[in-house]
């Protein structure tokens, strides 16, 4: 596995890969992997013949008071994990190589990044969606992958390619889940042994609204107050939003029709934890 932390080396070697006629499949992470990362991965090995992953905890994407500074970090573990599913280059460049002095250019998506966590996290998707295109522009890849537990990341990205024209297809993957059903996330390392089991009440929420949406019922606020029940039944757990919206606009509805998704964002403690689920008719 070769390790690339500049970016024109990077376009170098991309350049080169596509010269031969190979498909560059790509996968962006913000490292601390786990099998959430490593199912993109291994679909990405799967269906490319460069298969490259990058390693890059994005500032621009941070609020504030949020977690960046924080963010769990351990290069040396992800590179071994990585290069057991067959990775064949890591692309792992520093802040100032992405963001040297005078950078001032952004892209953002509009109206898909208001509601849901767009919230609560006003310039998030913004930093998502720059750092996104940067990488795309630096790896050149035929198709990129993404996890469908960040949701509204993976609704603002496939806008974006479609928006702006790029020629890359966005793979939308399913959310992997620990045994009980916590969606696997960097983040579940800040919980504590006591709020790690309690995070799994989160899930069992989801899929309790999907089983009254199987047994028919279509009022959101009937399935919204049966699953904030089952969070609020444990008091630690800080509620920031449980909605559910449209699978393509992300607007809220009131009757379900089509698809659309049960979406929340709740803090377990100072944790704060994100989930999805998608309401579909058989
Ligand atoms: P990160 O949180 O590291 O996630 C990288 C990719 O892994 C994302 O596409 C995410 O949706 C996916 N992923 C995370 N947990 C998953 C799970 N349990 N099952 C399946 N896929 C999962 O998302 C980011 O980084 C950043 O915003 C990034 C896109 C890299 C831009 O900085």
């Amino acid at each position: 596995m070769e390790i690339i932390v500049q970016t024109k080396e990077m376009q170098r070697r991309a350049e080169q890969r596509r010269r031969e006629g190979m498909i560059i499949a790509f996968v962006p992470t913000m490292g601390y992997l786990h099998e959430g990362h490593l199912s993109l991965m291994r679909e990405g090995r799967k269906r490319g013949d460069c298969l490259v992953a990058s390693i890059f905890v994005n500032p621009t994407q941070f609020g504030p008071a949020e977690d960046y500074n924080r963010y769990p970090r351990d290069l040396k573990q992800d590179l071994k994990l990585i290069q057991r599913v067959g990775v064949d280059i890591c692309f792992t460049p520093s802040v100032a190589e992405m963001y040297p002095d005078g950078f001032q250019t952004f892209v953002e998506v509009e109206r898909v990044t208001q509601s849901l966590c767009g919230i609560s996290r006003p310039h998030h998707f913004r930093g998502v969606t720059s750092v996104v295109a940067k990488l795309f522009n630096i790896v050149k890849p035929h198709l990129a992958f993404f996890g469908q537990k960040d949701y509204q990341q993976l609704i603002a990205i496939k806008r974006m390619v479609k928006d702006l024209n790029m020629d890359i297809e966005v793979v939308g993957m399913p959310t992997i889940r620990e045994p009980d059903g916590l969606a696997m996330s960097s983040r579940n390392a800040f919980l504590n042994q006591k709020k790690r089991k309690e995070a799994a009440r989160l899930y069992r929420s989801l899929v309790k609204g999907k089983e009254l949406f199987a047994q028919g019922e279509r009022s959101a606020a009937t399935i919204l107050q049966e699953v904030r029940r089952i969070i609020e039944e444990e008091k630690s757990a800080d509620i920031d939003y449980v909605k559910i919206c449209d699978a393509h606009t992300l607007e809220d509805i009131e009757e379900i029709k089509g698809e659309a998704i049960i979406a929340l964002a709740v803090k377990m403690g100072k944790t704060r934890l994100i989930d999805n689920i998608i309401l579909k008719e058989e």
